[in-house]
C-alpha cells in the first residue's frame, strides 16, 4: 500500500474507483462530466510528482461517470521533465492499490498520416517505444519482464470502438510512437516513423502503459491529433498549438470515454 493510497482511501470513503483515466494536455473536459467530484491536488498525495508543463492541472478527481466510480488523473509528468521514465509509478501504483482495474490513457499527438488530420481521435492499438527508456529498468525481480503482446486490452478496445460507433464519432486506429521530447521531431525522423509503422508520434503514455501492465491493470489508450507531424506542412510545431488544438478532438474523446465507462453493464 502506498502512503498516497492510504490517504486517498481515507478521503474517498465508500467510493471505490474501478477505472483510472490519465488526461493529457488540454484534455481536461472529461473532468466536468465527473459527478460528485472529490478533488485532491497532487501536492497533497505523498510521492505524486508535481509537473511543470503548462496545460496540465495536476490533480486527482474521483467521482462517477454514469454509475461507475472513476479516478481521473488530470495532468501527468513526462519523461522529458526529469529524464525519469518511472515518474508516473506512484500515481499508477496508487490507482492499483485503491482497487482500480482498468486504466485509460490519453494524450495529444502528431499525425504521421495524411488521412488523419488535426482534430482526429485515434485509438492506440499498439506502440513503438522509441525513446530507449523504460520505467522498469532497475526493478530487481523477474516481475520486470512484462509481456507486451497484449498490452492494449482487447475487450476495452472493442468497447471503445462500440462507444464511438454509438455516438457516431469517427475513431481512427493506429500505432503510437514514443519520442522522448521535449524538442519536436525532425522531418527526417517523421519519415522514419512512417517507414517503421507509426501512425502518430508523441512524448508520453508509453511508460505509463508499461507501468500499468507491471501492476496488472488492463489498459486502453487514445490520442487526440493536434497537428500534422514535422515536415508534413510548411509550419513549425509548438506547444501552444498543441494546447489550442487539443480541446477540439478532446471533447469528442471525452464523450467516447464517458460512453465507454458509463455504459458498462
Ligand atoms: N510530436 C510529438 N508530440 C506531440 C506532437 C508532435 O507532433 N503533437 C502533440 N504532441
Amino acid at each position: 500500500m502506498t502512503a498516497a493510497a492510504e490517504f486517498l482511501k481515507g478521503k474517498l470513503g465508500t467510493l471505490a474507483p474501478r477505472y483510472g483515466i490519465v488526461l493529457g494536455s488540454g484534455l481536461g473536459s472529461l473532468i466536468d462530466a465527473v459527478a460528485d467530484p472529490v478533488r485532491v491536488p497532487y501536492a497533497e498525495l505523498p510521492g505524486f510528482p508535481v509537473g511543470s508543463v503548462s496545460g496540465h492541472a495536476g490533480e486527482l478527481v474521483a467521482g462517477r461517470l454514469g454509475d461507475v466510480p472513476v479516478a481521473v488523473l488530470s495532468g501527468r509528468v513526462h519523461f522529458y521533465e526529469r529524464g525519469d521514465a518511472n515518474a508516473m509509478r506512484v500515481p499508477i501504483e496508487t490507482l492499483k492499490r485503491i482497487g482500480v482495474e482498468s486504466l485509460i490513457l490519453t494524450n495529444s499527438a502528431g499525425s504521421v498520416r495524411e488521412d488523419m488530420p488535426p482534430g482526429s481521435v485515434m485509438r492506440i492499438a499498439d506502440h513503438i517505444a522509441f525513446s530507449g527508456a523504460n520505467p522498469l529498468i532497475g526493478v530487481d525481480s523477474d516481475d520486470r519482464f512484462v509481456g507486451m503482446t497484449n498490452a492494449y486490452d482487447a475487450a476495452l478496445a472493442e468497447r471503445m470502438e462500440e462507444a464511438a460507433d454509438r455516438l457516431g464519432i469517427p475513431l481512427a486506429r493506429g500505432v503510437y510512437m514514443w519520442f522522448s521530447g521535449p524538442s519536436f521531431e525532425t522531418p527526417a525522423e517523421i519519415r522514419m516513423a512512417r517507414v517503421l509503422g507509426a501512425d502518430a508520434v508523441g512524448m508520453s503514455t508509453v511508460p505509463e502503459v508499461i507501468l500499468a501492465r507491471f501492476f496488472g491493470l488492463r489498459v486502453a489508450a487514445a490520442s487526440v491529433i493536434t497537428n500534422f507531424a514535422a515536415g508534413m506542412t510548411g509550419a513549425e510545431l509548438s506547444h501552444q498549438e498543441t494546447k489550442e488544438m487539443a480541446p477540439f478532438g478532446g471533447q469528442r474523446l471525452a464523450a467516447i470515454l464517458k460512453e465507454l465507462i458509463a455504459s458498462e453493464g
